[in-house]
């Protein structure tokens, strides 16, 4: 059984998807849950999931924005855990890609993950064994026509995880990240074209074990975070129901 009694853990992207379940399971857990994302009402609904009231913390930040992310660490207690998960996607060939689109992905997906990560080390936010998870993507292996910007983002993020773990493990904080495949969300179901051309159905059809759910990645999460993972860093696990098996 994973027990993350007395652990407190970030979960950025919270109010919607993947991060909302993280933050879930992780208060089933033990975990004392802060959890951030832009939408107030949405992180509410997170927050009202979460059992004990006085026990979790939400805070309004846009990772888009480093004033937030400033007041976002000072408002904080140490933690021993962060779940990265808040992202956004952009699906255009590379043809009709702007500066801005690019930007934008590469901001909220990479350089503020990235920001926010140096802002908790510099405010010494982060106790020693710690545990850090980065939700990449397998987009960022693969060679899917219209997702650019977003692979490129995702590869970024893995990357970073990798050398940070690198770097703090003299602090015995461990650093991972986790690459999904398509995971039913708001974020895909508002997509379907874009993502499987017409037709998500047939798509799912590439995937041996179907596309995920949202508590396929948060177990694994959960598991990321907890000390049955003690000797696991720099990891970068695909999780795709065997999409790129073939
Ligand atoms: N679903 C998939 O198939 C899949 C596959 C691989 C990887 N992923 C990754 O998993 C993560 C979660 O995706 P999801 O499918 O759960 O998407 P989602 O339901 O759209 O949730 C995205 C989350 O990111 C937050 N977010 C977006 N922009 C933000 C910003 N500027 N500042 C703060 N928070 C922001 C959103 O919060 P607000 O709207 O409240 O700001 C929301 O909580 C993303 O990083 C995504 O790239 C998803």
């Amino acid at each position: 059984m994973l027990d993350l009694q007395g652990k407190k853990i970030l979960v950025t992207g919270a109010s919607s998807g993947i991060g909302k379940d993280i933050a879930i399971l992780l208060s089933k857990l033990g975990a004392r849950v802060i959890i951030t994302g832009r939408d107030r009402e949405r992180l509410n609904q997170t927050s009202a999931l979460l059992g004990d009231k006085e026990m979790h913390l939400a805070i309004i930040a846009d990772m888009d924005a480093e004033a937030d992310i400033k007041a976002l660490v000072e408002k904080i207690e140490k933690l021993n855990g962060a779940v990265f998960c808040a992202g956004i996607i952009e699906y255009s060939p590379v043809k009709f890609l702007s500066k801005e689109k690019i930007n934008k992905v590469l901001s909220v997906n990479f350089v503020s993950q990235a920001l926010l990560t140096q802002a908790l080390l510099k405010e010494k936010k982060i106790e020693r064994q710690s545990s850090l998870v980065y939700i990449s993507s397998v987009s960022s292996k693969l060679g899917v026509a219209g997702t650019a910007a977003y692979a490129a983002s995702k590869a970024a993020l893995s990357a970073f995880a990798k050398v940070l773990a690198t770097e703090l493990a003299g602090q015995k904080i461990r650093v991972n990240s986790l690459s999904p495949g398509i995971v039913k969300t708001p974020m895909t179901e508002g997509a379907d074209s874009a993502i499987a051309g017409d037709d998500m159905k047939e798509d799912e059809k590439k995937y041996p074990l179907g596309y995920g759910n949202t508590i396929d990645v948060a177990n694994y999460v959960a598991f990321l975070l907890s000390d049955n993972s003690s000797w696991i860093t720099g990891s970068d696990l695909v999780m795709d129901g065997g999409f790129t098996l073939n």
